[in-house]
């Protein structure tokens, strides 16, 4: 089967005034279907410039991206919006909810982009947060959760499209380690689903789930391994899971 992903020579330069930023060198990296791949490497070696490119979210100076069998790189901003809409869950480490919005309606506004009717989109919502264990959540607003709930806000905002790939840039960072490994399981289930996941992280507790880890430094691909020790978030045995 082709790769869900398929990049080579992927190349990002940031033009500040009269310097150059070379985000990303010419990365080539191939990603299969229902893959969990995590993403590692230090501080300014391009991991969130290789996920927003990922996530349609921006597009490379250079180089090609394929995604899904069509070349991404060359699509202008509507045409990577509709594929974004259709293919694409994204989650950030700052949840980027609306605070205005109740839990329900942040989840359910990707798809007024879709075109869904309002019942629809609520139904939907619902159906998603309860899959991330907030259905008693709905009427919330993002400043009357936790950090691990906003979290699952935003990852049921990422799936209510039911997207095929969902990228993930530090989801854990502003959580402790007991909320971080509860938004482990969710992945490992949304991965279990059939779903590609590909996160991005600092921690080796982290990327001890996933099945893949990819490492970059100054904007290359440092190292590509399949993880030989998967930990299962969910394991009743895991250390966090001993409270
Ligand atoms: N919008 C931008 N304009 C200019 N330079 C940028 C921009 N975004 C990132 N950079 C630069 O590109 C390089 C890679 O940044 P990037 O954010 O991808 O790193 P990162 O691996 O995600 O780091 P961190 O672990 O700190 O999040 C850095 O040198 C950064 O300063
Ligand atoms: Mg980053």
């Amino acid at each position: 089967m082709p790769a869900v992903i398929d990049i080579s020579q992927l190349t990002k330069t940031y033009i500040m005034g009269q310097t150059k930023v070379h985000a990303l060198r010419g990365i080539d990296l191939q990603i299969n279907t229902n893959e969990y791949v995590a993403l590692m490497g230090p501080s300014g070696s391009g991991k969130s410039t290789l996920m927003n490119l990922l996530g349609c979210l921006d597009t490379p100076t250079a180089g090609n991206y394929l995604l899904d069998g069509r070349d991404v790189s060359k699509m202008d901003d509507s045409e990577l919006a509709n594929i974004r809409n259709e293919k694409i869950g994204f989650v950030f480490q700052t949840f980027n909810l609306l605070p205005r919005q109740t839990t329900l309606e942040n989840v359910a506004l990707p798809l007024v982009y879709a075109g869904i009717s309002r019942k629809e989109r609520h139904d939907r919502a619902a159906e998603v947060l309860d899959s991330v264990g907030l259905g008693d959540r709905l009427d919330h607003r993002p400043n009357e959760l936790s950090g691990g709930q906003r979290q699952r806000v935003a990852i049921a905002r990422a799936l209510v499209n039911r997207p095929a790939i969902i990228l993930a840039d530090e989801p854990t960072g502003n959580l402790d380690t007991k909320t971080s490994i509860e938004i482990m399981e969710i992945f490992e289930k949304i991965q279990a689903n059939g779903n590609t996941v590909i996160l991005v992280t600092h921690e080796p507790d982290i990327s001890e789930h996933a099945h893949r880890i990819v490492r970059l430094r100054d904007g290359l691909v440092e190292s590509d391994e399949r993880n030989e020790n998967i930990v299962r978030a969910s394991d009743p045995t895991h250390r966090y899971n001993q409270a």
